[in-house]
């Protein structure tokens, strides 16, 4: 087909005078404007120039989010008058996928701000998120509301993401469920999901995108975040535990990161520029740790533009930090970059790979851990698809070991992070090249303008080490310290030694100065100087007590002439340390309710309240909680529990009345509306509390964080003897714990008040 065709006679003739005939001539704007939107253009109308539509926040273009001016001066795809190029309004996959419940409102679409509630048939207990809103970048706010029951599978109902469909209902140890995406979605992260011996399901849950379905900023600092702190800090300790796996470096191990941008036409130049600051932001947080890894930093587009060179790091040559910057900074984006070939930049790293292997030798190459970070729309239209190349890549660093076992204690060494950028992603192409254990590797950038600020967070102590109730979830059957420090990293041990027996009581960890734990651990004469808190933040054990404070109201004799000897009522008390603790992945504050962290942690949008944080933690009759007891001095386990809230609870506190020396008739006399009652066998055995659990945490996870609703306070029996873990309540059996939204004045007088400068104050939420 003649080129010339396509245009009108007229620009033909102004092209042709102009380019001497070479080119044919421009596209035209002709229709391409969008309903509620604008269009920039890369290049103008010059073929090859993209035309990128924009919407306004809560839209998104349709029903292109591109077009290309090709060689033929031709849009592609051509605009079409019966479906004009329109801003509509963001939607969330469909939610009704859920089994054993009911959403409402049901709806045939969802829209963004539109909110879901989610139940549970009778019979059936919620996991997740009781609420649900459709964000405007695609995705609904907290996690997947599962509806399960007590089934003897080794693995709990994994339930089915928005907008997917599950294949398998079996789940028990080594069984496999599939997931896959209803129409105009597709999969991120992994379609299958195995039931391991440990009781928990491999990978992560995956999640259906639409085109239009972005990662937040946040979404990004903790899944990035989280997984390359790893890399750099495992360098540190000899040995690390990750799935119940061992992974061993050496100290002289080394880290190397491969960065590549894209430059190609479709990327823009202002984009660029921002990843470049984002690039310089990671080297300078990176070199803020102890860590100093070789860098090979190059852009690409249909050629490989390399610009630190890892080799320089290997010939004796001591590579400063600031001149790999000031290299990244003063590097010029030129216009004539056409082209992506993601291969050749693989094929570049793996020649990188093959001269350290043999610069170092085998032996010494097996400690060092690859990170391949790339920046790309991965439109890759030339060069051919990368994945043989990712293959050899992984077969260098896994040394070619085909045991599977072998293969995953190998797999700690190679990570591949992908940050799709761009305003069309080829999610398809881009999605198997990603690689490494842990959190999530592929990410789906809208705006650039925050990947800089992500990656300041990234690494920034106290943005995101400090973020409250983050912990690792791996099940051990033979937990370790360490084990317990990193699932319940705000796990604090109380001792009282004040004459006499020892007092034991445990504590939660609540900002880097506060420990929260009951009332009753104290007794009247108690001073500063007889109270131990033990946190391991390596820094010391022991740590120095400040001062404690009890609640105002708590008054344990408070009821004696009213027939309840001893009265728990405000059992809350907050012990302040001489010295903060050392914030890091193993101490970590939890989080408290009415907290602007706890709504953070809950994903809750724009201002939200108190209230809207305890319908979302406290909102079934049955909810699920977990308390810890100590196993041994330095190793906590968990107990399960359910609250019995709404029209179940004055049956459950009704057996306080059987707690000895109780004489009174009314069980509101002793178990007030500021506690939560647990324990029995109806519907479910819980675990029952024992002495030493007093003052400890009573908490929910929602997803990867910790929300403490309650603390232990006291019990109806004691089924507790000396040594026993996992105690099981009988029938009669109840717990009572103070529920935290009842005391949140007592906590933000203290823990609110910005006028003492001595500690980080929490934010508390207005109402
Ligand atoms: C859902 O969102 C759409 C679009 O914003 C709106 O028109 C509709 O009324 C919302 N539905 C509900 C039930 O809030
Ligand atoms: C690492 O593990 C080995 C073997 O389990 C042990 O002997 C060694 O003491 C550990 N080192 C550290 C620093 O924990
Ligand atoms: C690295 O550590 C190993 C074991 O600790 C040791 O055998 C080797 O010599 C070390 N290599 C260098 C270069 O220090
Ligand atoms: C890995 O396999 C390739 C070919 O399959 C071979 O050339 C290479 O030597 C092997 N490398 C190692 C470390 O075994
Ligand atoms: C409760 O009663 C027992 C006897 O049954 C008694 O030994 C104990 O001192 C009483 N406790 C209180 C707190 O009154």
């Amino acid at each position: 087909m003649g080129i010339a065709v396509h245009c009108s006679w007229l620009a033909a003739l102004l092209c042709l005078h102009f380019f001497g005939g070479q080119v044919c001539c421009d596209c035209t704007e002709e229709k391409m404007e969008i309903e509620g939107g604008h269009y920039t253009l890369t290049k103008q109308l010059q073929k090859g120039s993209m035309l990128i539509y924009h919407c306004p926040e809560d839209y998104y273009p349709y029903p292109v989010m591109t077009r290309l001016c090709q060689y033929d001066s031709r849009w592609v795809k051509a605009p079409r008058t019966f479906n004009p190029q329109r801003c509509r309004v963001v939607e969330c996959p469909d939610p009704t996928v859920m089994e054993y419940g009911e959403v409402s409102p049901p709806q045939e679409k969802y829209f963004v701000h539109n909110e879901t509630t989610y139940e549970c048939y009778s019979g059936y207990t919620m996991r997740g998120s009781a609420r649900r809103v459709c964000l405007s970048n695609g995705k609904w706010s907290g996690s997947t509301p599962i509806c399960g029951r007590e089934s003897g599978h080794s693995c709990a109902d994994p339930g089915i993401p928005a907008g997917a469909s599950r294949a398998g209902n079996i789940f028990g140890i080594d069984e496999t469920v599939k997931y896959s995406c209803n129409s105009n979605l597709f999969l991120v992260g992994s379609s299958e999901r195995v039931c391991l011996e440990n009781g928990q399901w491999s990978n992560k849950e995956p999640a259906c995108y639409y085109k239009h379905t972005y990662d937040t900023s946040l979404e990004i600092s903790e899944a990035f975040g989280s997984s390359i702190r790893e890399s750099l800090t495992t360098l540190e300790s000899l040995n690390d535990t990750q799935s119940g796996k061992m992974i061993r470096i050496s100290k002289n191990g080394t880290l190397n990161i491969y960065i590549a941008v894209d430059i190609s036409e479709s990327i823009e130049k202002e984009e660029v520029k921002k990843v470049k600051e984002a690039i310089i932001t990671l080297i300078k947080k990176i070199s803020s740790f102890t860590v100093n890894p070789n860098y090979e930093i190059a852009f690409f587009s249909s050629g490989f533009y390399e610009v630190v060179n890892i080799l320089d790091f290997f010939n004796e040559q001591h590579v400063e930090r600031n001149t790999i910057i000031d290299i990244v900074n003063n590097f010029k984006v030129d216009q004539k970059n056409t082209g992506t070939d993601l291969d050749l930049v693989f094929k570049n790293f793996l020649d990188k790979m093959a001269f350290i292997k043999q610069r170092v030798g085998t032996e010494q190459f097996k400690e060092h851990r690859h990170v391949i970070i790339l920046f790309t729309d991965g439109a890759y239209n030339m060069g051919g698809s990368p994945v043989p190349t990712v293959a050899r890549i992984k077969n260098m660093v896994y040394m070619n070991h085909t045991g599977e076992e072998e293969t995953q204690s190998r797999e700690a060494y190679l990570d591949i992070y992908i940050f799709a950028t761009g305003k069309i992603i080829f999610d398809d192409d881009l999605q198997p090249l990603v690689t490494g254990i842990g959190p999530k590797h592929y990410f789906r950038i809208k705006a650039f303008d925050e990947l800089q600020m992500t990656f300041d967070q990234i690494i920034d102590e106290e943005e995101v080490k400090g973020l409250c109730g983050l912990h690792k979830e791996y099940v051990v059957h033979d937990p370790t310290a360490q084990d317990a420090r990193n699932n319940y990293p705000w796990w604090a041990s109380i001792i009282i030694q004040n004459g006499g027996l020892s007092r034991k009581c445990i504590g939660s960890l609540v900002n880097p100065y506060f420990v929260l734990t009951a009332a009753h651990c104290f007794k009247f004469g108690d001073q500063q100087k007889h109270v131990k808190v033990e946190i391991d933040d390596g820094q010391g054990r022991v740590k120095k007590v400040k001062t404690f404070i009890l609640h105002p109201k708590y008054d344990i004799s408070g009821k004696t002439e009213e027939g309840v000897p001893e009265f728990y009522d405000y059992d809350v008390a907050l012990i302040q340390l001489e010295d903060y603790v050392e914030i890091s992945s193993s101490v970590r504050p939890i989080c408290i309710p009415c907290t602007q962290e706890t709504s953070d942690a809950l994903q809750l949008v724009g201002v939200s309240t108190c209230k809207q944080q305890e319908e979302l933690l406290l909102k079934k009759q049955l909810e699920r909680v977990s308390f810890l007891t100590k196993k041994t001095e330095s190793v906590v386990v968990e107990k399960d529990a359910h609250a019995k809230l709404g029209g179940l609870r004055d049956n459950c506190i009704k057996h306080a009345l059987t707690a000895p020396n109780i004489t009174a008739t009314d069980p509101k006399v002793a178990v007030t509306d500021n506690f939560l009652c647990t324990g029995g066998r109806d519907p479910f055995r819980d675990h029952v509390a024992c002495k030493g659990d007093s003052g400890g945490p009573v908490f929910k996870n929602y997803e990867q964080r910790t929300i403490q609703v309650a603390l232990v306070s006291w019990g109806s029996k004691d089924l507790c003897q000396l040594g026993s873990v996992k105690v099981e309540s009988d029938e009669t059996s109840r717990d009572f714990h103070i529920n935290l939204f009842r005391v949140v004045d007592f906590l933000k007088g203290i823990l609110g008040n910005d006028k003492q400068d001595v500690y980080s104050t929490l934010k508390f939420l207005k109402d």
